[in-house]
């Protein structure tokens, strides 16, 4: 991002987050709004939507539009075409996701197919339409909500670390590709946030006290500013230190057993 340039300028008028009515969905919407850009929220959830973007709207005095939306749906797109018609959508964050935890055997073929619906072909289908416009106008950015699991092979949340790897990996190949169309791409992976979608994955925390949880405020504030600076961005030091040594350090069969190791204290009665 040019230095001279503010947020505003350079990632208004309007801003698209998916996932946006709660976790680091709505904390992405109160920022984006706080540093004054409107903000098109969409999500499943429609009155908890319509809540959070009431007290986004009077915060900051923004104009907020919501869009009840199913990403799963094969036509999605159109809905949100439909809406944002006429609004030069300056920031796209990607961030809406569907993981549940389980091990790999247990879980029904359609959940998996679901979580490729929401955290891989929407993602995607979001991308497609939004960087073109972008790209068009020479200014624009992107944020894909990536997760710390992308890494590594991480077991009891395998489908999901898969589909958090595609994410990444479009982000990382699209901030060179988009960049010199002045779009700036970012795949972002936070490490364990206190989300509600995270808390009611119901982890065992007294047994795995060697995660960190971070609060999503500081985690998108991050990601905020890193987007225009690199191509991905872990949030928090700890965090980065931690995949520092497991990705750079560490063979890849240990970095895997790690990760393993980590996930069964917290999910390993599931
Ligand atoms: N929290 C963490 O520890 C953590 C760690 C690493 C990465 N991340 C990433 O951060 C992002 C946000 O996670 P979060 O913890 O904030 O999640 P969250 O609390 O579960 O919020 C996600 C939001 O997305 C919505 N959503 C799910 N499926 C949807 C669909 N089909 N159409 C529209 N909206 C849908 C959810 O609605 P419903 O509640 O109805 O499903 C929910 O409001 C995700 O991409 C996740 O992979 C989170």
């Amino acid at each position: 991002m040019a230095k001279q340039q503010s947020f505003s300028s350079r990632y208004g008028p309007w801003a698209l987050v998916t996932g946006a009515a709660r976790g680091l969905g709505a904390e992405f919407s109160r920022q984006i709004a706080a540093k004054g850009i409107n903000v098109v929220m969409v999500d499943l959830l429609a009155d908890e939507l319509a809540r959070t973007a009431e007290d986004i709207r009077k915060a900051s005095g923004r104009e907020i539009v919501t869009l009840t939306v199913d990403l799963s749906q094969p036509d999605f797109i159109e809905k949100i075409k439909q809406r944002t018609d006429g609004l030069e959508i300056g920031l796209l964050v990607s961030n809406a996701v569907y993981g549940p935890v389980g091990k790999f055997l247990e879980r029904g073929l359609d959940e998996k197919l679901r979580s490729i619906a929401v955290n891989v072909r929407a993602p995607l289908v979001l991308v497609h339409e939004f960087a073109i416009r972008m790209a068009a106008r020479g200014r624009g950015g992107i944020i894909m909500v990536s997760s710390a699991s992308a890494m590594q092979g991480t077991p009891y949340v395998a489908n999901y670390a898969a589909t958090k790897a595609y994410n990444l990996i479009l982000a990382e190949s699209l901030w060179v590709e988009l960049r010199e169309k002045g779009v700036d791409v970012l795949g972002f992976m936070p490490g364990t946030t206190r989300t509600p979608g995270y808390m009611e994955s119901k982890p065992q925390m007294e047994r795995a006290k060697i995660v960190k949880v971070m609060e999503p405020a500081p985690t998108v504030a991050e990601a905020l500013n890193a987007l225009g600076r690199r191509p991905s961005h872990i949030a928090g030091r700890g965090n980065r230190l931690t995949f520092f040594i497991s990705g750079k350090i560490m063979p890849r069969r240990a970095a895997i057993g790690l990760a393993a190791r980590m996930l069964d204290k917290m999910y390993g009665n599931k």
